[in-house]
């Protein structure tokens, strides 16, 4: 083994004060991570000069070069001296370090980049007669000089790290650096919409990567457009709009529909006090708000603002102030879960437009040809379309059942039922008047600006889910016995898992107990689901049970075995529906919450605008 030679057991050294050059060069490596922390520490004390118009230019990643411009009120030429010592700062007198209302607080930032880099800083405070500027290299330097400029501020930072080998080593490349600032900017610009923002890379040819104009409007219209800038149009149109408060706390901002959801976090941005922040409590809260709703690999999309008196949180917990501490963490959870739920409720049957423009975009034209012009779907081969008809099926939605044998195959399904239009037909209603079923799994539905598509299998089965919860949380579970007890024989561990919850399943509609060695016996089950296969619920339990481990609240639990357990009672073999039957269908879905999407987060419906079909066709 080899030890690191820690200088234990030289001759002792005695203890001496640091030069402060080295001292700011240590406190850099804290506050100056990489080059997109040297943006962010610049753009915000543009943001805190009052700035309306900020231009960032790098170059190589911000290794080279970092400028950032402002209009604000700029630095009196002789305060430039102290603007770049270590904590000096003009926003807080230190009398109250809980009465934080500015981006910068420590009077360190300045200081530790001209530690590091080369750092030219130039200013022109308001009313001044002329521009002056200072510039340091590596700590040392430091005369204030005259120079040229009509307003506000320039600070340039070149050759970020040269004065300290180690930590430029460990930059990524300049395209990871660049794309580190593009992130900086982009949250920075989120935070402030009436600000207008410039994002130029000058590697080569100076090329502008962001550009966002000032906002106008309230705040929510602000909000939206800037949003539509930086993550998408598409993103605005799928989203709810947030706006809650309790105790002082508020919370607004745009939250995505589940079903517009992302494969990893990129699209969540949290703020707090105007401030971005990745903060462990907040991710938890949105996820938490979103639990029920999409499957455990998705990842919900949102911008939300919380906002309080600044003597409820304290921003000074953190080197790059990315994390904060609530007085009152529950608080803002609650606020934060329950405000999205509630939006999203509202939200009920809407499901995201973005799914109707990939259809659309799905359909593609045939092979030019002499012939007529073809227009035909992508879809999967007759195997794969078997195999997903068997589980896909619609199932016994409320009315009789007129129960029929599944279709073998796609080729000999009967393509369409058509449903005459019936004259008091609700085409008005959002999700229109049924029309016909296709595949005995679609729904074909029209509605007052166009078509709409239902998946009633999926649609099915979370309008079960919701009428469980429901249940379960009123009056419990209605349970109907079985006639003869279903034995189901399973290993012991799992007989002791299983049995372990029965208290729990019974309060479900599932009661189960003890039957010899490695066997249960399931005596009853949730009457909403029918006659129910038992023993692949208990199997399929199980697995919830196992997947979602000791660390998840008992409430999260019930509700994902709750979805397991309306899954079942939606897997049927395929079935005709009537128009009535379809109808109804339809109004249960416009007045549950939640029923745009599947237990899984996928669409239940989707709608094709006339105007879309039109334009598909050549029509508009
Ligand atoms: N763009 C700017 N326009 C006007 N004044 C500025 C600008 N940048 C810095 N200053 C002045 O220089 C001071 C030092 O800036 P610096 O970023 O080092 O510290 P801070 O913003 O006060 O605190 P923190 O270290 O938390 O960022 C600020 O307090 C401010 O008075
Ligand atoms: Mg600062």
């Amino acid at each position: 083994m080899v030890l690191h030679d820690r200088n234990i057991g030289a001759a002792r050294r005695g203890i001496a004060q640091l030069d402060e050059t080295v001292v700011n060069r240590i406190a850099a490596g804290e506050v100056v991570e990489r080059p997109a922390s040297a943006v962010k520490e610049l753009v915000e004390n543009a943001l805190d000069a009052g700035a309306r118009r900020i231009s960032v230019e790098i170059a190589d990643g911000g290794k080279r070069l970092i400028r950032v411009s402002d209009d604000g009120h700029g630095i009196p030429a002789g305060d430039l001296p102290l603007a770049l010592a270590r904590h000096a700062t003009s926003k807080i007198d230190g009398a109250d370090l809980l009465d934080i209302r500015s981006f910068g607080f420590r009077g360190e930032a300045l200081a530790s980049l001209a530690a590091v880099a080369r750092l030219t800083l130039t200013s022109r405070a308001e009313g001044a007669a002329e521009a002056a500027e200072i510039r340091v290299d590596g700590g040392r330097g430091g005369e204030v000089r005259p120079a040229a400029l009509s307003r506000g501020t320039v600070i340039e930072v070149r050759d970020l790290f040269h004065a300290t080998p180690a930590r430029l080593k460990f930059l990524r490349t300049d395209r990871a650096e660049a794309q580190a600032i593009g992130d900086v900017v982009r949250r920075l610009a989120m935070a402030e919409p009436a600000v207008a923002f410039t994002l130029t890379d000058c590697t080569g040819e100076p090329r502008v990567s962001f550009r966002a104009d000032a906002e106008t409007g309230d705040l929510f219209g602000a909000l939206a457009g800037r949003l539509a800038r930086i993550v998408g149009a598409d993103f605005v149109d799928n989203a709810v709009r947030i706006e809650a408060e309790r105790e002082g706390l508020r919370l607004t901002g745009f939250a995505a529909l589940p079903t517009f959801s992302r494969g990893s976090a990129v699209a969540q941005y949290l703020f707090v006090n105007g401030r971005p922040v990745r903060d462990r409590l907040l991710v938890g809260a949105l996820r938490a708000a979103y639990a029920d709703l999409m499957s455990r690999d998705r990842h919900p999309a949102a911008a939300l603002f919380l906002d309080c008196d600044p003597q409820r949180v304290d921003v000074n917990v953190h080197p790059a102030k990315a994390e904060v501490r609530f007085r009152e963490p529950g608080l803002a959870r609650g606020l934060i879960v329950s405000a999205l739920r509630h939006a999203l409720a509202e939200a009920g049957h809407r499901a995201s437009t973005t799914l109707a423009d990939a259809a659309l975009g799905a359909m593609q034209a045939g092979p030019d040809g002499d012939g007529p012009r073809l227009y035909r779907m992508h879809r999967p081969g007759p195997r794969a379309l078997s195999a997903a008809r068997a589980a896909q099926a619609p199932a016994g939605w409320g009315g009789a059942l007129d129960e029929q044998p599944a279709h073998p195959g796609f080729a000999e399904a009967p393509s369409a039922r058509v449903e005459p239009p019936a004259d008091d037909a609700p085409t008005h209603r959002p999700l229109g008047a049924a029309r016909a079923q296709l595949h005995e799994t679609y729904i074909v539905a029209q509605t007052e600006t166009g078509m709409v598509l239902v998946d009633a299998h999926a649609a099915h089965e979370r309008l079960v889910y919701e009428k469980l919860k429901r249940q379960a949380a009123e009056s419990g579970i209605a349970a109907q016995a079985l006639l003869i007890p279903e034995i189901v024989e399973l290993s012991d561990d799992d007989c002791a898992r299983l049995l372990g919850v029965a208290g729990d399943l019974t309060r479900l509609g599932l009661t189960v107990e003890p039957f010899g060695q490695g066997a249960v016996a399931v005596r009853e089950t949730p009457a909403l689901l029918g006659p129910v296969d038992a023993k692949g619920l208990v199997h399929d339990i199980l697995d919830e049970i196992a997947d979602m481990g000791e660390t998840t609240t008992l409430g999260a639990r019930l509700d994902a075995v709750l979805s397991r357990v309306a899954c079942h009672g939606s897997v049927r073999s395929g079935r005709r529906m009537g128009a009535d039957e379809m109808n109804a269908l339809l109004r249960e879905m416009e007045a549950t919450p939640h029923s745009g999407q599947c237990n899984h987060g996928r669409p239940t419906w989707v709608e094709l605008r006339l105007a879309d079909i039109d334009r598909l066709f050549g029509r508009a």
